[in-house]
């Protein structure tokens, strides 16, 4: 899922496949492992990929992610990225446009969703939370690190990114 380089990876894995993770082209029950990097938050439909992370993974299988923490999302709006007239309110769920650049002339749609939406939605599509990491920035900070002070501040205050991992129990 997302555009990790194929090559590095078939180093590691016996067989590796990158693919839409709204329609995952590959056999039922055929995986041990979904990593879905960076990517989640540009699905308009997580209980989909959900749906089928659980038909590919195998029995016990492990589906980790990661994606912009709720937390920040919603914190950033008012904190960080005023231009982008996100909703600054936790409970909202659903799209947000954004820009990377100020300057530049296209937009990303990501979708927000709540810690307990990715939780619940797991869940029901069989997929029992492991481990979940909210992360912060490391210290110190990395020379090539371009974070002004407010948003060193805000990112030390509240977590950046979720991690979660989850694992595949049937029955
Ligand atoms: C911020 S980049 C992350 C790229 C890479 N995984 C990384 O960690 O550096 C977001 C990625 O999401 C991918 N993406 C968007 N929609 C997707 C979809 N339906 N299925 C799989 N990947 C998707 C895009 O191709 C893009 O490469």
């Amino acid at each position: 899922m997302g555009n990790t380089n194929k090559e590095s990876w078939n180093k590691h894995a016996s067989r590796f496949y990158q693919e839409d993770y709204l329609s995952l082209d590959a056999e039922s029950e055929s995986f041990d492992l979904v990593i879905c990097m960076s990517a989640i938050g540009y699905a308009d439909d997580f209980d989909k990929v959900c749906a089928e992370v659980n038909r590919v993974l195998k029995p016990n299988g492990r589906f980790v992610f990661n994606t912009t923490h709720p937390v920040i999302a919603c914190v950033g709006a008012t904190e960080l990225w005023p231009e982008d007239n996100a909703d600054p309110n936790y409970s909202y769920v659903g799209p947000m446009q954004w820009k990377w650049h100020e300057e530049d002339d296209f937009v990303f749609t990501t979708y927000r969703m709540k810690v307990n939406d990715y939780v619940n939605t797991l869940v029901k599509n069989q997929l029992y939370v492991k481990r979940m990491e909210e992360l912060f920035p490391i210290s110190p900070l990395p020379d090539d690190c371009d974070f002004d002070e407010n948003e060193i501040a805000v990112r030390t205050r509240f977590p950046s990114i979720l991690v979660i991992e989850a694992i595949k129990i049937s029955g």
